[in-house]
C-alpha cells in the first residue's frame, strides 16, 4: 500500500496524505497538544461511529480544544473519497498553530484537523487472533489522564517497543500493583467463566471495544465484572485477552514467558470475538 494514494482531508482540503505538511508551530508538533481517534471500516462503513465521536468530544472537552463540529460527516466523506471497504480512519485534531509557549491562556486558536482512511489488504489482527500473542507486564509510568485520547503516546511507544524487544507483542501496564490496560488496548481476564476488566478511571482509556464487549456479553447472559485486577491475578487467570479497534479480541497466551491458562486461544476469547463478528456481519 502506497501512502501517497491515500486521500487526506487537512483543514477541509482534500490532498494526498504524503503531501500534507503541517506548520512546525502547530502545537501538535511542539507539545503533542492534540487528540485523535482510530475507527475501523468494514463494508465501506465506520463501525461504532457514535461511540468514537462521543469519546472524541469528551477528549476535546478535557483538553479544552474548541472544535465545534461532530466530525461524523467528515469521517464518512473521507471514507467515500478513498473508496475504502476494509480499513481504518485516523482522525487527529490539534489545538492549532501558535508561537511556542506552554500556556495557551487567552489564545484563540483554530484547531488543525487531519482525517485519512487507509485500506487494509488483509485483516490486521487475523494471524495474532489465531495464534494468540505473547505479553509482558510493565510498570505504567504514564501521566494521570490516560482517559483522554491524546497523541502524547511516548510512554506507550517506549513500552511497546520494549515488549517487542522482549519477543512480545503487547505490554500489560501495572500501576501500584493493579492492571490498568495495554499500551494500545484494554485488558480482560477470565476466571471460572467470569469476564473481569478494570473499571473506567483516569488511568485507562475507555475503549470502544471494551464497552461493546461488556454490553454484548451481559446481554448474552454472561457474567462481567468491572473491578480492580491485581497483577497477581493475571498469573492465575484461565484466559487473558486484549480488546481494541484494530486488534478486536486477541488472546494473550503467554505472559512474562509463562503460559496463560492452557497457553492457547481460549473459548471465552473466541466467544467475545464472535460477538464482534456477528455485529460486523449485521452491518448494513
Ligand atoms: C491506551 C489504549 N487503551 C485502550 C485502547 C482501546 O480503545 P478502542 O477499543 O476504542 O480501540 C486503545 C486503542 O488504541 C489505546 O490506545
Amino acid at each position: 500500500m502506497n501512502e501517497s494514494s491515500i486521500i487526506a482531508s487537512y483543514n477541509g482540503k482534500s490532498l494526498p496524505l504524503t503531501e500534507v505538511f503541517a506548520p512546525v508551530l502547530d502545537r501538535a508538533f511542539m507539545f503533542s497538544d492534540a487528540v485523535y481517534e482510530v475507527l475501523r471500516v468494514y463494508k465501506g462503513k465506520p463501525f461504532l461511529l457514535s461511540a468514537h465521536t462521543t469519546r472524541l468530544q469528551a477528549s476535546l472537552r478535557s483538553m479544552r480544544i474548541a472544535a465545534n463540529q461532530d466530525f461524523g460527516d467528515a469521517i464518512l466523506n473521507n471514507i467515500a473519497e478513498n473508496q475504502v471497504k476494509e480499513g481504518m480512519v485516523y482522525l487527529q485534531i490539534s489545538r492549532g498553530v501558535a508561537p511556542r509557549n506552554h500556556s495557551f491562556f487567552a489564545m484563540e486558536l483554530k484547531p488543525s484537523i487531519l482525517i485519512y482512511t487507509k485500506p487494509f489488504l488483509e485483516h490486521p489482527a487475523a494471524k495474532e487472533q489465531q495464534t494468540g500473542i505473547k505479553g509482558i507486564t510493565h510498570e505504567d509510568y504514564r501521566w494521570g489522564r490516560c482517559d483522554i485520547k491524546t497523541t502524547n503516546l511516548l510512554a506507550n511507544c517506549l513500552i511497546q517497543t520494549h515488549a517487542n524487544e522482549m519477543g512480545a507483542q503487547e505490554a500489560i501496564l501495572i500501576r501500584n500493583g493493579v492492571v490498568s490496560e495495554g499500551t494500545s488496548s484494554n485488558v480482560f481476564i477470565v476466571k471460572n467463566g467470569i469476564f473481569i476488566t478494570p473499571p473506567k478511571s483516569t488511568f485507562i482509556l475507555a475503549g470502544t471495544r471494551r464497552q461493546f464487549l461488556i454490553d454484548g456479553l451481559l446481554a448474552a447472559g454472561h457474567s462481567v465484572i468491572e473491578r480492580q485486577v491485581e497483577k497477581t491475578e493475571l498469573f492465575n487467570a484461565d484466559e487473558i485477552f486484549i480488546s481494541s479497534t484494530v486488534k478486536e479480541v486477541t488472546s494473550v497466551v503467554q505472559l512474562d514467558q509463562k503460559p496463560v491458562g492452557k497457553g492457547i486461544v481460549g473459548p471465552f476469547a473466541k466467544l467475545a470475538q464472535a460477538l464482534l463478528d456477528d455485529a460486523i456481519l449485521a452491518m448494513k
